[in-house]
């Protein structure tokens, strides 16, 4: 799989997200289902979305013992989507018995990414409420090599850090980047963005893209720019 725009479905019903998936009629982006979309219509709507051609990044991110994880990561595999994630915290034997799990008997599985440190977390918190002392870019680098070490295909992460990254562990190993914004677009709620164009020049593999589509006046026109911005 190439460089592509992800665009995050945050609906809370099937209703929703298929009025909005109608818009872009026999065009079929890369879609990510959250946990918001997920937990209201079950698995039948990852069914139904795949079914209309589109790609999936399923975002559940599991956190658990390594064998529950196991067990799910098999149940997800059966839904054919193609990316799935967990978080790094976990373990490095979490994260390989994820991929065990993941891995269905013709040897095939989705990719599998993990979460480092959410963006949500800075280094007070991560301090104060985790008790981890090392500076956040360090946690978040030892995150990321600790799941290329336990076979995963990437991580999820800043923009600003898909580079390091890349350095740290290969530059086949992907990134997935939220956290993106025109140019003249407005930044709401998150903290440290990039634009499309500059996600590219840092080297994301993907780019992860909610509001700035799903809130534009025309989506569809909205996602066109990020595509032609982004992959060029
Ligand atoms: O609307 P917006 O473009 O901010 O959406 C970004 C998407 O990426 C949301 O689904 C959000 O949950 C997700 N995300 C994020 N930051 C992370 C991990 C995931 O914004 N660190």
């Amino acid at each position: 799989m190439g460089r592509d725009v992800i665009i995050a479905c945050d609906f809370s019903s099937k209703q929703e997200v298929l009025a909005f998936l109608d818009k872009f009629q026999g065009k079929k982006p890369f879609v990510k289902i959250g946990m918001e979309l997920y937990y209201a219509e079950g698995p039948s709507i990852v069914k139904e979305i795949k079914e209309r051609g589109h790609k999936i990044f399923l975002d559940l991110k599991l956190h658990d013992i390594p064998n529950t994880v196991k067990k799910s990561m098999a149940v997800l595999s059966r839904l054919d989507v193609d990316i799935c994630n967990l978080h790094a915290g976990g373990t490095k034997r979490m994260m390989e018995a994820a991929l065990e799990g993941l891995t269905r008997p013709d040897g095939t599985r989705p990719l599998l990414i993990a979460v480092t440190q959410l963006t949500s977390t800075d280094q007070e918190s991560m301090e104060n409420d985790l008790l981890i002392k090392e500076p956040i870019d360090k946690v978040v680098m030892h995150y990321a090599k600790n799941a290329a070490d336990a076979g995963l295909d990437g991580v999820v992460c800043s923009p600003l850090e898909a580079e390091k990254v890349h350095e740290t562990c290969g530059k086949d190993f992907l990134t997935v980047t939220p956290g993106v914004r025109f140019a003249d677009g407005d930044i709401g709620d998150q903290k440290r963005v990039m634009t499309p164009a500059e996600a590219n020049r840092i080297g994301s593999d993907y780019i992860v893209v909610g509001r700035p589509i799903t809130a534009a006046e025309d989506p569809v026109a909205a996602y066109e720019r990020c595509l032609k911005e982004f992959v060029g």
